[in-house]
């Protein structure tokens, strides 16, 4: 079943869906994300971003929006369309929208290492080697501090518990795992990658975290 991504959006119009609960989760984290970065210029990732609801929804007014660089990685090209008009009508100068293949790194390497990673609506629609290699991937993405806000259904068999443990074993810390909705039908997790750990760019000294050259993820032929 091949699945139209922009009328999946269509899910953010009614307020009481659970896609909107588990938007308001995903925005307050990225809220409270940039508001604990410490000061300076802050790199804000989104990949497979979609229109955007989640960083276009929190950015005018932050405090910290001076600060921010976003770049928004999305393969659709109406959706990618959808988000950068979004962003011009919320006068959004820092967001670009990048109409390209979020699974390879090299392709936004300019915006990283990120202050905040975002993989929302990725986990839910790629294989299971696919979320794990993500997941081992993603330090070298980080920048120290780094918030990484993911999102991952929980119907059955539920993965979520050996999907914390992936970032566990990548060297992240949780900082939040929840559902927004009674169910437990969706979930949003938070984790950092260590304020102390080495920098990709390696100018602390300590050994350089090379960029993935082969493809992250691939999305998979199932529901969202
Ligand atoms: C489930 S939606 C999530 C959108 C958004 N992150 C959100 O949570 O509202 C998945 C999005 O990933 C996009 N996508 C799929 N494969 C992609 C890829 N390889 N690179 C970039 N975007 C991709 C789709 O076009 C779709 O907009």
């Amino acid at each position: 079943m091949s699945i139209d991504w922009t009328r999946w959006h269509d899910g953010y119009a009614d307020p009481d869906s659970l896609l909107n609960s588990r938007l308001a989760m995903v925005q307050g984290h990225l809220s409270d994300a940039l508001t604990a970065a410490p000061p300076g210029p802050l790199s804000v990732v989104s990949l497979c971003a979609g229109q955007a609801h989640d960083v276009i929804g929190v950015l005018p007014g932050h405090p910290r929006q001076a600060d921010v660089r976003a770049v928004l990685v999305e393969l659709d090209p109406e959706n990618a369309r959808l988000a950068a008009e979004r962003a011009a009508q919320a006068g959004l100068a820092c967001v670009e929208v990048r109409q390209a293949d979020a699974a390879i790194a090299t392709g936004y390497a300019d915006a990283l290492p990120a202050d905040v990673l975002m993989l929302c609506g990725i986990f839910g629609n790629v294989s299971e080697t696919d979320i794990a290699g993500t997941i081992a991937a993603a330090p070298a993405l980080c920048a120290p501090g780094c918030t990484v806000i993911w999102t991952r259904h929980r119907r059955p068999p539920d993965i979520t518990p050996r999907l914390r443990e992936w970032f566990a074993d990548a060297g992240f810390d949780e900082h939040a795992f929840a559902s927004p909705d009674a169910g437990g039908v969706l979930s949003v997790g938070v984790h950092r990658w260590p304020a102390d750990a080495p920098s990709r760019s390696g100018t602390d000294g300590l050994s350089p975290r090379r960029l993935p050259t082969e493809r992250l993820f691939a999305f998979a032929p199932q529901s969202a």
